[in-house]
């Protein structure tokens, strides 16, 4: 039997995404109270011809139709009828017709799924254990002093494990037995959680370095103890290394340099301190990690240009102050500063030598992550979603081949596989007549959210220079204003795009909504087949098949693997599993493949009353859409960064505590060390107690 959801009510019901008035103000800059940036006019799915229909043949949609008509009525996401359900999902070898499947789940997904609940603790399946990996302050570097968290200084900070780690990627350290480089993001700073007695009104500038420190990037070793799956950091190895807001960084490709991005302290246009939000990211087969710079725009006062509009750049003070402190965070003294945020950026862990690099040739908007695979001839494609309430998804392919080695030479030659290409985004067009998608989430009368899209180049960057393929802007303009390139080739407006990972068993890509409260409801945009639910609370997941199954394609189909929420609800679909025995699951966010192909799922915002928590689904086989959720994270904490290995899950447990009016002396949690004990956001890692492998 499905678990039930215990009977209580979160914190923060008024708050879109089911999210803290505290992770709102400090995490996005209330990004959902402001007006929703993106006032284009530009067409959705329901009013763009859907004349086209898609993948599927005239023959099975009228079969399908047949069958609902016989029916007397259109299916509702998650009860289509038996004969909407590919035969496959329905029930597969073993399984009853239209029934729940015999046998096992999935292969990396055999474990008992966790019980929503709210615990101050992370959950996890009977017979799995965890550690802690490191914690917010741990020390890293050289000469770095241990926590102390009433005398935290900027300089200790810079050598500590930075404040709300989010994406995590784990890279192999040849040479070095039983040990892997963790990097990890450090998206924002959650001051009244950290200082004692903190005066949001008034900040000191000792607070407000601390901050600075504290956001950014970390690389650390992390040694496993075979017996145990024990995961542990390393200290002062040489490779530990952080990067903060204050760290330089080189701009590269087509924008480089432009009188864009030219400050009074740097003229140059390609020299800029530090990173921002770095929410998720992605590895590259060569050897780096990528990071997106997301909700720059709330670290910036004094915006009025009609292009801080788009970006939510506010008119008036921060919340954090930082303008007080350092003037480049004042639009009105200092107007490009801003234009030199919201990249992705690239991290070389191997040379903590090496000057980090934001890549303009990916465009300029809150990029949520990025994600990386190769085309056949070796060049990268790499996609990005812009999180924010109805904004797009894109997609860069390079024109330079990555090579093999690892020499100086070869190293430098791969830095630059992301300063040419050409930048895509997308446009989806439903395969159902408008008039079917009614907000609700009842299936239109093919019995499925699906359709055909097309990815729109919006510029080409090429050593000798960069084309802008968008009437009326510059290529420049495109790579630093990458939304109205968008809002101008008329790119499909989502509800908040956040991860977008390819299997790396089938190449179908999955890109993940999280919710959009405002989806349908006044003069926005309103319900379309890739975005079916008005007020849309729990968020949904596409899965693309890019045009012959290849990443440089320029057109795909897509159609809807997951509709979140409680599965008693009937707008839900997961994948046409039957849903009396999945769990319940809301606002998805980001999301990693396990060696077998399975997609696990973290969660940011839960509104179904219990906390946040990572989730694994089959993509593939009699199983598919069946979905377990593996752990549950503390008070007010999302689940970030998920990593799925052979023997080991590692999650970030991002902003424990973050509940509306906790501060230091009022802990909503303290979550990992007890009472007494500051919260303190960290890494954890889970592994089986029998030493084998995850979910076999
Ligand atoms: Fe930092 Fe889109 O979550
Ligand atoms: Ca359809
Ligand atoms: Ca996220």
């Amino acid at each position: 039997m499905r678990k039930l959801l215990p009977l209580i009510g979160t914190p923060s019901q008024s708050h879109p995404g089911g999210r803290s008035a505290m992770t709102c103000r400090f995490r996005c800059g209330d990004a959902c109270f402001h007006e929703v940036p993106n006032t284009s006019d530009n067409a959705y799915v329901g009013d763009v011809i859907a004349g086209a229909i898609g993948r599927r043949s005239v023959m099975r949609a009228a079969a399908v139709v047949t069958v609902a008509a016989a029916a007397g009525t259109a299916g509702v996401a998650g009860a289509p009828s038996a004969a909407a359900v590919p035969a496959e999902a329905a029930g597969g070898p073993g399984g009853a017709p239209g029934g729940k499947p015999g046998g096992k789940a999935a292969r990396g997904l055999r474990y008992d799924s966790v019980a929503p609940n709210t615990a101050d603790a992370v959950t996890v399946p009977d017979g799995y254990a965890q550690n802690v990996v490191i914690r917010w302050g741990e020390p890293i570097l050289r000469g770095a002093p241990a926590f102390d968290p009433e005398n935290q200084t900027a300089a200790a900070q810079a050598g500590q494990f930075g404040y709300n780690n989010d994406f995590l990627a784990l890279l192999p350290l040849p040479g070095e037995c039983d040990r892997q480089l963790l990097v990890a993001n450090h998206e924002y700073t959650d001051e009244v959680l950290m200082f004692r007695g903190y005066d949001p009104a008034n900040p000191t500038r000792g607070q407000v370095e601390v901050a600075w420190a504290a956001h950014g990037l970390a690389a650390v070793v992390v040694e496993e103890d075979r017996r145990t799956g024990r995961l542990t950091a390393v200290p002062r190895h040489h490779l530990n290394r952080r990067v903060t807001a204050t760290t330089e960084f080189r701009l590269t490709g087509p924008a480089a340099g432009s009188d864009l991005l030219k400050t009074s302290a740097d003229p140059t246009g390609r020299k800029v301190l530090g990173t921002l939000n770095n929410c998720s990211g992605g590895t590259t087969p060569w050897g780096t990690t990528l990071h997106g710079e997301e909700n720059f725009n709330q670290y910036f006062a004094g915006g009025g240009r009609p292009t801080d509009k788009r970006y939510g750049i506010g008119t008036g003070a921060t919340e954090r102050k930082w303008e007080r402190f350092d003037k480049r965070f004042d639009v009105a003294q200092e107007p490009n500063e801003v234009h030199r945020f919201g990249y992705v950026v690239e991290f070389d862990p191997y040379d903590p030598t090496s000057t980090p690099r934001k890549h303009t040739a990916l465009g300029r908007f809150k990029h949520e992550a990025a994600t990386v695979r190769l085309t056949e001839d070796g060049r990268p494609v790499v996609y990005s979603g812009d999180d924010e309430r109805f904004d797009y998804f894109y997609k860069f392919v390079g024109s330079k081949r990555m090579k093999k080695g690892s020499s100086r030479a070869v190293r430098e030659h791969n830095l630059s596989l992301l300063d040419e290409g050409t930048l895509y985004v997308a446009r989806l067009t439903g395969d159902s007549p408008a008039i079917e998608i009614d907000g609700s989430g009842r299936l239109p009368a093919d019995g499925e959210f699906d359709g055909s899209g097309v990815w729109i180049p919006i510029a080409t960057a090429t050593a000798e220079g960069a084309v802008s393929h968008v009437e009326g802007m510059s290529a420049e303009e495109v790579f630093v204003f990458t939304r109205l390139a968008g809002d101008k080739v008329g790119a499909t407006k989502m509800d908040r795009p956040e991860d977008i990972q390819p299997s790396p068993v089938t190449g179908k890509v999955y890109v993940v909504l999280t919710n959009n409260g405002n989806r349908g409801v006044g003069a926005n945009a309103k319900a379309d087949e890739a975005n079916p639910r008005n007020a849309n609370k729990h968020g949904h997941i596409l899965e693309l098949t890019e045009g012959r199954n290849r990443p440089e394609s320029t057109s795909f189909a897509w159609s809807l693997f997951l509709v979140a929420g409680d599965p008693d609800d009937p707008a839900t679909y997961f994948a046409g599993f039957p849903k009396d025995d999945v769990s319940p699951i809301s606002c998805p966010d980001n999301v990693a493949f396990d060696p077998h192909g399975n997609l696990w799922i973290s969660t940011d915002g839960n509104q179904l009353g219990s906390h946040d928590g990572l989730f694994g689904v089959a993509t593939r086989g009699s199983r598919r859409g069946e979905l377990k959720q593996f752990l549950t994270v503390p008070t007010g904490a999302e689940t970030c960064g998920p990593l799925v290995q052979d023997r080991r899950v590692l999650v970030a447990v991002q902003h424990p505590g973050e509940v509306d009016g906790a501060t230091v002396d009022k802990p909503a949690s303290t979550w990992p060390d007890g009472p007494g004990k500051i919260v303190r956001p960290a890494v954890v890692a889970v592994w089986r107690k029998d030493g084998r492998d995850i979910g076999v």
